[in-house]
């Protein structure tokens, strides 16, 4: 067995292990430091010449295989390495391809510190066969007790957005970039969006959930949401908002998050959200009516 395949197995053995309920394994200093060598030395080099140095461990996540896809794509902490398969899948097909991801992500533990201040993961609603799909942030508090996207205040706000586009909920699909509520130690309250390196982490999920959905059209809701997606570095979502960009050849709106727009009231702002929704309704060929055209235009 080589490097890469003794870290899977590893990986897989701790996974069924946690699922069997067990919180912790005794692991001497010696493998532990073995453990930590980054891999690049350990698979990529046989001359153990030392011109690159040492540096951080880097945690190898598990493959997420898709089921219907040939070869099972690898992963990596920090580089995204997703593969899109641009498969046709049946209704069936992509059924069983969620189920199996949904199980994967379920398991997953890349971000200790996520996984253990957990409830549980938040992997995404609704309908896997729509045409649109909401990306946010992350879960926040009140997803994180009740496991789905957008179910406090952002996502009522969010319920509205959808029904004056004329949808229901359920026949879109919520994700978010990152699966698991970022932890806030110490505070018994609040919110913290995710660092870069959750989000890297976390990617090759909505990648593949994305892949498996195929919509027609994306709406990424606020800033982590967008550099999540589409590594729009530095780039805040006032200059990136109304702007079509795309994922893997799929049309993406970023667009401002419901929350801010709790916080922020003016009805130019929500004019600004409203535009950015008409033009994914455009996109996807949904009817518009002349009272849809006019909210929040102001006389
Ligand atoms: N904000 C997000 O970005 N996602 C959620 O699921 C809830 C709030």
């Amino acid at each position: 067995m080589d490097y890469p395949e003794l870290l899977e197995a590893t990986i897989r053995h701790l996974e069924e292990e946690k699922a069997r309920g067990v919180r912790h394994v005794n692991v001497d200093r010696e493998v532990l430091s073995r453990l930590a060598r980054p891999i690049s030395r350990s698979i990529a080099r046989s001359d153990a010449s030392p011109s690159v140095p040492e540096t951080a461990p880097r945690p190898q996540s598990p493959r997420i295989e898709v089921p219907g896809q040939s070869a099972p794509v690898s992963e990596s902490r920090r580089v995204e390495k997703f593969e899109p398969t641009r498969v046709t899948r049946s209704r069936e097909e992509k059924e069983t391809a969620m189920a199996g991801l949904r199980e994967r992500a379920m398991g997953c533990a890349l971000c200790p510190n996520l996984a253990a201040a957990r409830t549980q993961v938040v992997f995404g609603v609704g309908n896997i066969h729509t045409e649109l799909m909401f990306v946010g942030e992350a879960p926040g508090m009140d997803e994180d007790r009740q496991g789905e996207p957008f179910v406090g205040k952002a996502g009522e706000l969010l319920n509205k957005i959808i029904g004056a586009m004329g949808l229901k909920r359920e026949e879109i699909y919520i994700g978010n970039v990152v699966k698991c509520r970022p932890d806030t130690p110490g505070q018994a309250s609040g919110n913290r969006p995710p660092t870069p390196v959750e989000m890297a982490a976390c990617l090759p999920f909505l990648a593949a959930q994305i892949d498996i959905i195929q919509p027609k059209v994306i709406v990424c809701l606020g800033t982590s949401a967008v550099q999540g997606l589409l590594g729009k570095k530095q780039i805040g979502i006032t200059r990136l908002r109304g702007k079509w960009m795309s994922f893997e050849g799929i049309p993406v709106m970023p667009t401002y998050h419901p929350a801010y727009l709790l916080r922020n009231q003016s009805v130019s702002e929500k004019r600004k959200v409203w535009e950015d929704m008409l033009a994914a309704m455009e996109r996807l060929g949904l009817p518009i009516s002349e009272k849809q055209r006019g909210y929040f235009l102001q006389k």
